[in-house]
């Protein structure tokens, strides 16, 4: 074996909540990039469902939806053999360091700065939202710094979430010595912020009131094509890539990104041609895309997946224990 060959890969490190509808913007901004860096990097994916009970949970639902998320995960072509797959609570460390932050590095201010709180408590006011959606970052900075992450793939709007990932590690570094890796995000150019397709000023959403919004991953036939056909676009004509005309720019990354087909190739192939033939093409390229990956994530047992869950947990908490247990003595726990 060379030399090269042995060398250690890089760490990554991502996850996604089991609440809501997986849409194609959770795919091509997150999934599909894990899929493409998996094979070479030492890779992490786990299932947040700690992050999940921020927000008010069916205790059903989120079970299913934790087996659905890494049956998504698989079907997508996530090896489990090369990447450790795991649910966020089967590795209690998450929890302890998360605290463990809360009281060391973590200030007010820093969280009152983030978006995701802001924008997900404004419907009953920031008072009375939960403790846990206003400290929902930490955990997440925790998540990030146990294993030594160097890269965290992920959508845009994770990137201040990473960014405090950076200064908590640096804050805690510097209060007790060299500990935790400092994390770089990676978001990918046209993947990064998939919009509403009712409302191009907006990001796709789980939990979008309309679910003329997005795309669900599980979405069927009828239903993608009528959404697509649906969605909205401008009043110019042509179909072209341009920066005023967001809307038509979302759906061509998403042709893009599901056809493998440049942006001027998309502009060449439909010029002359209206929204009706590009729409019709677009549908069909998001079914060519869906109705397998259904078919896949259907084939997969729950006993196959929770086999998976169990290994990756076991891979997880080996990493984990070794990092906490160097945090706690670095506090002055006794053990
Ligand atoms: P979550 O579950 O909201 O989203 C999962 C991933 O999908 C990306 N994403 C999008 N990308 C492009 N366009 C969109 N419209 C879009 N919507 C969502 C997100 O950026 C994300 O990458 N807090 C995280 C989960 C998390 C995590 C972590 C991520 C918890 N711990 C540690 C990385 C590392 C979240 O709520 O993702």
């Amino acid at each position: 074996m060379s030399i090269k060959s042995e060398k250690v890969k890089k760490r990554i490190v991502s996850g996604i909540q089991p609440t809501g509808n997986l849409h194609i913007g959770n795919y091509l901004g997150a999934v599909k990039n894990w899929v493409e860096l998996h094979e070479n990097y030492d890779a992490f994916f786990m299932i947040v469902d700690l992050h999940a009970i921020t927000l008010d949970q069916n205790p059903e639902k989120l079970r299913k939806k934790t087996l659905e998320i890494a049956k998504i995960f698989i079907a997508s072509g996530i090896n489990p053999d090369k990447a450790t797959i795991f649910v966020q609570s089967d590795v209690k460390a998450h929890c302890e360091l998360a605290w463990i932050l809360n009281c060391t590095t973590a200030k007010m201010s820093d969280l009152k700065k983030m978006t995701q709180f802001k924008d997900k408590s404004l419907k009953g006011g920031t008072d009375n939202a939960g403790v846990g959606l206003f400290d929902y970052p930490v955990l997440q900075v925790a998540d990030i710094l146990l294993y030594d992450t160097e890269l965290v793939p992920v959508g845009e709007d994770q990137v201040q979430h990473i960014e405090l990932a950076r200064t908590l590690g640096r804050r805690f570094n510097s209060k007790f010595s060299e500990t935790f890796v400092i994390p770089e995000h990676s978001v990918t150019k046209e993947g990064k912020r998939i919009m509403g397709l009712d409302d191009s000023t907006k990001k796709m959403s789980k939990s979008a009131k309309s679910k003329y919004n997005y795309i669900a991953l599980l979405d069927d036939e009828k239903t993608i094509r009528k959404k697509v056909m649906k969605a909205v676009t401008d009043s110019k004509n042509g179909i072209t890539y341009e920066d005023d005309r967001p809307a038509l720019k979302n759906l061509i990354n998403i042709y893009k990104l599901l056809s493998n087909k440049s942006i001027s190739e998309i502009e060449i192939k439909y010029k002359g041609r209206g929204f009706g033939d590009f729409k019709k093409d677009l549908a069909d390229i998001i079914v060519e895309f869906a109705i397998p990956l259904q078919e896949r994530i259907n084939s997969i047992s729950d006993d196959e997946i929770l086999e998976i869950l169990d290994k990756g947990a076991k891979k997880a908490n080996l990493i984990a224990e070794k990092k906490i247990l160097e945090v706690r003595k670095k506090i002055g726990f006794l053990r």
